[in-house]
């Protein structure tokens, strides 16, 4: 799949302005970036559902509307018939393909075993979500496009839904995913693609990306916002919002020495010490963070 120089206008918003992405046959890429990136915007280009305004956009070697029988789509907000069950939603979905589905092991693949009979209004969010990856199965696609798989779910079904892209991933399919989630980009991504902005501003693996950094921790701690963290010995560099304060060093040991002497050892509160994660490489390019995902210790 090849998209170079995209272009997308809504009005006078440039939803996405000059984007190049590429996924070969059989990778796993995320697209990572925050809301209103341009990601589902790009996505539905490349799903053949909005023109562009300029680029070009090749998938599977054809355009966007050729290739789509080949292509299995996960809308970000993808609409449900209500008075259909689970298994006639996806017998629905197969036939706009012309192909027949088999709804059993759809259902059992995205853990949703027995409720083929189930009406789609009496599921619950996370159930829709798992039924909208099925629906984007039913068609036993090459390329799969996942927008958001995992926003709304339990902490155990996103761990599912990670095992359910993994299989499918082995199992030689192509897919691109977005996510705001830093930690699914990390877990699952071979390459992970950052945008903001409607613009391409990193990629490589999830290891090359944060190794590029140069820094090695990051410790968040609390202190008067006056206190003035910056300027203590080995800080790389520092943000703060109010008291909680994030800093970046090579090494650990200086910083928390530099911090006691600093702050007295009592004065040392909810110190959290963490490697450099994705969300540092977007904070060094852009100088925010990535919004709208909790932290994966702050979900339960
Ligand atoms: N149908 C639309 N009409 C007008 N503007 C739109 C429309 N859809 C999206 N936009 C705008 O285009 C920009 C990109 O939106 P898009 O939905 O592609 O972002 P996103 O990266 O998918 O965000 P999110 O993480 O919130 O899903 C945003 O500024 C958004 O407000
Ligand atoms: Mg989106």
């Amino acid at each position: 799949m090849e998209v170079q120089g995209l272009v997308k206008d809504y009005g006078p918003v440039r939803a996405v302005a000059g984007l190049d992405l590429t996924v070969a046959r059989g990778e796993l890429v995320a697209v990572l970036g925050p809301n209103g990136a341009g990601k589902t915007t790009t996505l539905e280009v490349i799903e053949g559902l909005r023109r562009p305004d300029a680029g070009t956009v090749r998938v599977l070697g054809e355009s966007p509307a050729q290739a789509r029988g080949r292509v299995g789509v996960q809308l970000q907000e993808g609409a449900l018939y209500a008075d259909l069950t689970c298994a006639e939603t996806l017998h629905f979905f197969a036939r706009c393909y012309g192909v027949e589905a088999e709804p059993d092991p759809l259902l059992d693949m995205v853990g949703l075993e027995g409720l083929g009979e189930r009406r789609t209004e009496r599921l619950s969010g996370g159930q829709k979500r798992r039924l909208q990856i099925a629906l984007a199965l039913c068609n036993n696609p090459e390329l799969i496009i996942l927008d958001e798989p995992t926003t709304g779910l339990d902490p155990l079904s996103r761990r599912r839904t990670w095992e359910l892209v993994r299989r499918l991933h082995a199992d030689g399919r192509t897919i691109l995913l977005t996510t705001h989630y830093i930690e699914e980009a990390e877990a699952l991504a071979e390459r992970v693609v950052i945008v903001d902005r409607g613009t391409v501003i990193d990629e490589g693996s999830p290891a090359a990306l944060v190794q590029g950094l140069g820094t090695t921790v990051t410790v968040t701690v609390t202190a008067p916002a006056a206190a003035g963290l910056d300027r203590l010995p080995g800080v790389i560099s520092a943000q703060h919002d109010g008291e909680r304060w994030r800093l970046s060093a090579a090494a650990v040991g200086p910083l928390l020495a530099a911090l006691t002497a600093n702050l007295g050892a009592s004065g040392l509160r909810d110190v959290w010490v963490q490697g450099p994660t994705l969300e540092d490489v977007f904070l060094a390019r852009t100088g925010r963070r990535i919004e709208g995902g909790p932290h994966p210790g702050e979900e339960g």
